[in-house]
């Protein structure tokens, strides 16, 4: 028998307030039809002022917990993937903890950009695989539309808010490619591409928070080039093929994307879980976000293999394959 890190809760939180492609158009030289035909994204929600990314990771978190039929006095750790925390410190995860009520455990901030959550899961399985921890809170929260630049019709149109948490405990399983659990990551980044999309502002090099910069085009090059491989990898290293998945839960950023990536693994339409129509980008939320819609409408049932995948600003990207 071997340790693995298995999902036994999923929940997420998106603001009440929706923004619809057309809303745009009040502001800046743009179309609904644009918008759609370039990126797939139909509306995106908006986190209310005042409301801030600790907050919607704590109600993600909260459902994640009733889902699995726990309380924060079973988790050990939470674990935030985030570019958009509430402050420069303390980090949003322990803001999430204090929010849950814990007095116990630890919390901290990861950051991969739109990666993060594929990050986040790597890291909290090394945590369950090594004995440190039973069970993690994961969760990628962001608010994106803090950080555009609203006069830049390229990027302000992609992107959303929102949280999503998975609880994900150390249970031992026989070591076989029908284990449940996180059965094999992929991880990657690579500096020298800082420029294709960050944000122009700060601590150390600025003092301010800065907005988003994207070169679009070639984020989407890179993107389709190494999503599919990263993938292929993972399922590699887990002794599985795209034959046996059931359902890929790619990062949300356009549909084009999640298409070809699907193409290039010979997978489907019908098994790619798909939300960048109701979401937009909300970066590392996205993953979480689709595989708690996935599961709630039914499209995910335990046994399911999966392969989430995603790529972001650093550039860092990976995948991780495990089975619901
Ligand atoms: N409305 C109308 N026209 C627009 C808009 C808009 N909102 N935005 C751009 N255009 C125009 C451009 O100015 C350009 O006009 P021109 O030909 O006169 O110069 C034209 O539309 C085409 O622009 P492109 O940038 O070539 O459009 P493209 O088809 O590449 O789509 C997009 C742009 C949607 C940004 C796409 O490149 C993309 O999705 N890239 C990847 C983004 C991504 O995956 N990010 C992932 C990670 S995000 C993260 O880590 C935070």
């Amino acid at each position: 028998m071997i340790r693995r890190a298995v999902p036994v809760g999923i929940g997420h939180y998106l603001p009440e307030r929706v923004v619809e492609n057309d809303w745009f158009t009040s502001f800046l030289d743009t179309s609904d039809e644009w918008i759609r035909s370039r990126s797939g994204i139909e509306r995106r929600h908006f986190a209310a002022e005042g409301e801030t990314t600790s907050a919607m990771a704590v109600r993600a978190a909260q459902r994640a917990l009733e889902s699995a039929g726990l309380t924060a006095a079973d988790i050990d750790g939470v674990i935030v993937a985030t570019s958009t925390p509430d402050f420069t410190f303390p980090s949003a995860a322990t803001m999430v903890q204090a929010g849950l009520g814990m007095k116990h455990g630890f919390a901290f901030d990861l950051q991969a950009v739109c990666a993060g959550f594929i990050f986040a899961l790597s890291t909290a399985e090394a945590y369950i695989v090594s004995g440190q921890a039973k069970r993690l809170l994961v969760i990628g929260a962001e608010t994106f539309s803090r950080i555009m630049d609203w006069e830049d019709r390229t990027t302000c149109v992609l992107f959303g808010d929102g949280a999503g948490a998975l609880v994900l405990e150390a249970q031992d399983q026989p070591g076989e490619a029908t284990d449940r659990g996180i059965l094999a990551t992929d991880l990657h980044s690579d500096g020298r591409f800082r420029e294709l999309l960050y944000v122009d502002g700060g601590v150390s090099a600025t003092q301010s928070t800065g907005v988003l910069r994207m070169e679009g085009k070639e984020v989407f090059r890179h993107a389709v080039e190494k999503l599919a491989e990263t993938a292929h990898t993972a399922l590699d290293r887990a002794g599985v093929s795209a034959e046996d998945v059931a359902w890929i839960v790619p990062h949300q950023a356009n549909l084009r994307i999640i298409t070809r990536t699907a193409q290039k693994m010979g997978i489907g339409m019908d098994r790619v879980i798909v939300t960048v129509q109701d979401h937009g980008n909300t970066s590392a939320a996205s993953i979480p976000l689709a595989l708690s819609v996935g599961v709630a409408n039914g499209q995910i049932r335990r046994g399911d293999l999966l392969v989430a995948e995603a790529i972001g600003g650093g550039l860092a990207w990976g995948s991780v394959v495990l089975r619901w």
